[in-house]
Parts: structure tokens; sequence; C-alpha cells
């Protein structure tokens, strides 16, 4: 689908209303788009971000409508990933010829994602201009927005930043501005589930992005998925904008929060879930509450999790391992938000105990600080064991207050 954007800018990118899945993990209920943009000065040409390899057939022709391929002299990478720059090398057959401007960081991928050595590759610096002939392109690197490689390409003429991933959301309509979307309160739903995926574990670049934006001058943002930014009556822009800082903005508390996670076949996990939270309360008055993994929402417990500033898991061992939902549980840590939490492992087993071991291996690869030594019962816990429990507890408490 080919929308003018502003005069000489065009949206040439593809839709993908069925997609229901995204990078696995996400579930996309409402599809997404593959923004690229064409960007017509009076001299040179340029493509900014491209498109996942699936649609290219659709994105060649979208660029055809407005002028040959071989037209183009820069191709813009803001970030390099397939969903973005899978469709470049088969693009690149068309195109011939092109310098590819992009960061550092997304000049080593882009020669991974397209397997060629013979790039024209030109790596930016911040603030480094490009004359198209009446629009300039200005780079505004934006690390860890959400890659290493992240970048933003400002058009002070018209007013336009250009944002790939960062605002964006998996949301998809034929209707390209935000102000002519039918259903606004779904969008909404979109750009939240976007960020907690995608942002939510770069908080602090994010707020550092929002600065950046804030230093240029424009009115409207061009993100690679969803709808285009606008300011004015029904523009989103501004919105979207403080939707970002205000969740990404540190979190102040009166107490430390300490969640106690666990689930337990016969109350025996549980009994030592119960005297651990007693050994955090007292040395930390933190927030210690129980959570039965079985009983409660995954996703809340997930953010919970992430949200906290330590916690301890207690697993059942079934069959040499911890169970199930201890492991779906663990699935939704966020490894880089967490890096250094502290945390305590507990449970009750029967014949070998190799759910708590087996627990603490996998927070410790994802590089989260094990407090004490994993506590392992046999079936029933015992007055000692119970004792170990509180003990446990005061050690993460202790964690927590640093
Ligand atoms: Fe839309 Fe980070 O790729």
């Amino acid at each position: 689908m080919v929308t003018e954007i502003k005069q000489g800018i065009w949206s040439v990118g593809a839709l993908n209303p069925a997609m229901r899945v995204f990078d696995i993990v996400m579930c996309t209920e409402y599809g997404t788009s593959y923004n690229s943009y064409l960007v017509r000065g009076s001299r040179k040409t340029a493509l900014i971000d491209a498109c996942h390899r699936s649609f290219f057939p659709q994105y060649l022709e979208n660029i055809r409508k407005i002028c040959p391929p071989e037209e183009i002299d820069y191709i813009v990478l803001n970030h390099n990933e397939p969903d973005h720059t899978g469709a470049l090398a088969a693009l690149l057959e068309e195109v011939g010829s092109a310098a590819i401007y992009t960061t550092q960081a997304g000049a080593l991928y882009v020669r991974n994602i397209t397997n060629r050595t013979d790039l024209d590759l030109h790596v930016v610096k911040e603030g480094e201009e490009l004359d198209l002939g009446g629009k300039t392109l200005r780079f505004v690197p934006a690390p860890f927005l959400h890659w290493p490689d992240s970048m933003f390409t400002a058009l002070p003429e018209d007013k336009i930043v250009f944002t790939c991933d960062f605002l964006g959301a998996h949301y998809c309509e034929p209707y390209v501005f935000d102000h002519a979307m039918a259903y606004p309160a779904k969008y909404k739903e979109a750009f939240r589930g976007y960020y907690d995926a995608i942002f939510g574990p770069f908080k602090k670049y994010v707020l550092a992005g929002l600065d950046k934006l804030s230093g240029l001058d424009f009115d409207m943002v061009l993100t690679s998925h969803g709808p285009v930014l606008t300011r004015g009556e029904k523009g989103m822009l501004d919105w979207a904008m403080e939707q970002y800082r205000q969740w990404s903005a540190p979190t102040s508390r009166d107490r430390k929060l300490v969640p106690v996670f666990y689930t337990s076949a016969y109350g025996n996990t549980r009994l030592l879930a119960q005297r651990i939270a007693q050994g955090i309360r007292e040395v930390s008055g933190a927030e210690a509450e129980l959570y039965d993994i079985i009983d409660h929402d995954l996703c809340k417990l997930c953010q919970l999790l992430n949200e906290s500033d330590g916690f301890a898991v207690g697993t059942p061992t079934i069959n040499r391992d911890a169970v199930l939902p201890v492991w779906q549980l663990l699935s939704g840590v966020d490894a880089i938000g967490c890096q250094k939490k502290p945390f305590v492992v507990f449970g009750s087993y029967g014949w070998s105990g190799e759910g708590v071991p087996g627990v603490a291996a996998r927070l410790t690869s994802l590089r989260m600080k094990q407090v004490g030594e994993g506590l392992k019962v046999t079936f029933v816990p015992t007055q000692e064991d119970l004792d170990k429990a509180e003990e446990l507890g005061r050690q993460l408490g202790q964690a927590v207050m640093g």
C-alpha cells in the first residue's frame, strides 16, 4: 500500500493484518505493518528502513509506484532486525548500488542479515546530515531502543522523525494516519503491549530517547510498525510520548517489594514460603506477599517479579525437575532489567530435589544474584527446616536493603 505522507515522502511498506504471533513470543491480535518510507529530494532519493522478506514482492511493487528502484541513492537503516531488513538482500538486486547509512552496530548486523560483504556501508556519526536537495536527513543514534544499533532519522524541513520501532505498535489498519484510525482503543491496547514487550526492559533508554526527541523540531513521527503519529486534533503523537514517559518513569515505593512465589502439591513448600516471607519482613519491612503461582494470572506475576527488588521462588520436584508453573513464571523474566536482582530458591521434595538447584541455575544464568544456598527439604519441613527458611528470608531481606 502506498500513501503520500507529505510532499515527496511516501509510505511504501507492507501490511500484515493476519499475523497473530510476532517473534515467536508476542501475541499480536491486530496484525502489524512493516513500514518503509521513500523520501525524494530535488537531487537524491532515500529509502528509510525496509521490510520483512516475506512481503518483498508487494514491497517492490509499492516502491515501483513511486520510482524505479534503480533511482534509490541511499538506504537508511534505523535498526536491523529481519522484520525491517529481511527484504534488503532481494531489494539490493533491484536497486543495484546504493549507499547504506546505519550505525556502527547496524553495519555489523546488516552484513550478517544479507550475508553480503560488498555492501556500500556508511557508518553515521551523531548529528551527521545527508542532503537530498531540499530535504535533509539528520542521523541521531539512539542505542538500545531497542537494540544497540537503533537510531532516529530526522527530516527537519518536513518536521518529521523516523523512529523505526520506537513509539511503534503491532497494529494494522488500512488507514495510515493515527487520526484516521477506525479503532483507536484497540490501537492503544496494542501500543501498550508493544511497549511492554519491546521497550519495557529498556526504560532508562526510553527516557533518554524521549529527551533526544525533545531536542528535535517535529510534528510527525513515522515509525516502522503501526500508524503515522501526528499532532493536532485526533493526533496521538503527544499521547504516545507521554505514555512512554509515564511507563518508563522509575517507580517510587515506601517499602521494598519482595514477593514470594511458590507452588505446592501438599502444602510443604507453602510452609517454607510462609517462613521465608516472615524473615524478609523482619529485617527489611518489605512488602513480602505470598503468591501461589497456580492461583494468579501469570502475566501479572511476571510483571511483579520484574518490578520487584528481589524475590523468592519455591518449587516442589516432580520427575527430577521443577514444576511447569514455576518454569512458566520464569519464562517471563526480563533478563535485562533483572540483572543482579537478588533471589532465593526453596522447595520440598520426595526423592532427590533437583527442582531447587535447577531453578537456581536458570536464574543465575540470567545473571541474577542468588542469596544463600537453595533450601531443599524432604517431605514435611521440621522446625529446624522452618528456622532455616526464616533465616534465608532474612538474608534476602538484607540483600534487598543493600
Ligand atoms: Fe521491528 Fe526490533 O524490530
